[in-house]
């Protein structure tokens, strides 16, 4: 048995012999559901996501670059829309790896640059990049890596996210571990700078911070339900993690979250380099990546 891959006009999905799959929307390049072989859905989608380009898509893994949120005070990054134009642009499909030896996992890999935007988005963001994306499936975890490149001649400055929707059953019993005694910045809280204690992460309201996770980026963040671990995240070269739940009035307010109850069935922890600006010189290249074990 082999890998098998399909590569429409909008979407690319590949599965494995023993049954796990992916699939992922050219547009931003989202990964937009992540099966293991039983056929059980690991990220949530909302079922009011706009898969059509008109519209970041709500849930799966949407990429965020060049900057987190807005950022009405950084000059190059100021004109952008919230989280940047990668989750809004159509990517290109470069291709696949197998490994030969092995039919349990496939690599696939999709790139945009500067030349792929659209005029809008080079208007409010004129300098020359590349981003290289690859999402790799392995029978017992996912891992998706970014690579950004600056093509031009002059630096550039990034913020850059992996905004990772993961599919729980009931909000009120997951935990968070790996964030113990970290530095935070709570957005719900007038940005305020935090230390959370040395217990995890729990959810009774609506969640949204950026840790800077004191362990660093090798230290496991763990998602609980129900005292079992589902997810463990670990990262490479990139720093942050954020924690969001929009919990009710939020959700009500996003046009394109569905169903409406549909916070106590997600949680976003997103692997990101957000609490500063990464630099980027003439000719220089940044990865990070996130690996996503099943427990
Ligand atoms: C999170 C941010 O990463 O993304 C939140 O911390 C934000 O503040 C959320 O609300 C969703 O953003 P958007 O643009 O997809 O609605």
């Amino acid at each position: 048995a082999q890998v098998t891959i399909s590569h429409g006009n909008s979407r690319v999905s590949a599965s494995l012999p023993s049954g796990e799959s992916i699939e992922i929307l050219l547009y931003g390049a989202t990964v937009l559901s992540w099966k293991d072989a039983s056929g059980d859905e690991k990220l949530w989608l909302s079922e009011g996501a706009k898969l059509d380009g008109t519209k970041a898509v709500r849930g799966g893994i949407p990429l965020v670059f060049p900057v987190f949120g807005t950022a009405p005070d950084h000059e190059a990054t100021s004109k952008l829309p919230q989280h940047g134009f990668a989750r809004n642009s159509r990517w290109e499909f470069l291709g696949k790896s197998t490994s030969e030896s092995s039919s349990n996992s496939v690599k696939l890999d999709f790139g945009l640059s500067s030349e792929n935007l659209d005029e809008a988005a080079r208007q409010l963001w004129p300098y020359k990049f590349g981003l290289l994306y690859s999402v790799t499936l392995d029978r017992e975890s996912l891992k998706t890596a970014l690579v950004i490149t600056n093509e031009g001649d002059v630096p550039f400055e990034f913020q850059t996210l992996l905004h990772t929707y993961f599919r729980i059953k009931d909000i009120s019993s997951v935990q968070i571990a790996g964030l113990e005694d970290s530095p935070y910045v709570d957005k719900v809280d007038a940005a305020k700078a935090k230390t959370q204690s040395s217990d995890p992460v729990a959810f009774s309201g609506e969640t949204d911070r950026v840790y800077t996770p004191a362990k660093g980026p090798s230290h496991p963040v763990v998602i609980s339900e129900g005292g079992a671990a589902k997810f463990s995240i670990v990262r490479d070269n990139l720093d942050d993690v954020v924690v969001w739940n929009p919990w009710i009035d939020k959700a009500a307010g996003m046009g394109d979250f569905e169903p409406k109850d549909g916070w106590k069935n997600m949680v976003c922890a997103e692997a990101g380099a957000v609490s500063s600006w990464q630099k980027l010189e003439k000719g220089d290249a940044f990865e990070g990546a996130q690996t996503i074990y099943l427990k």
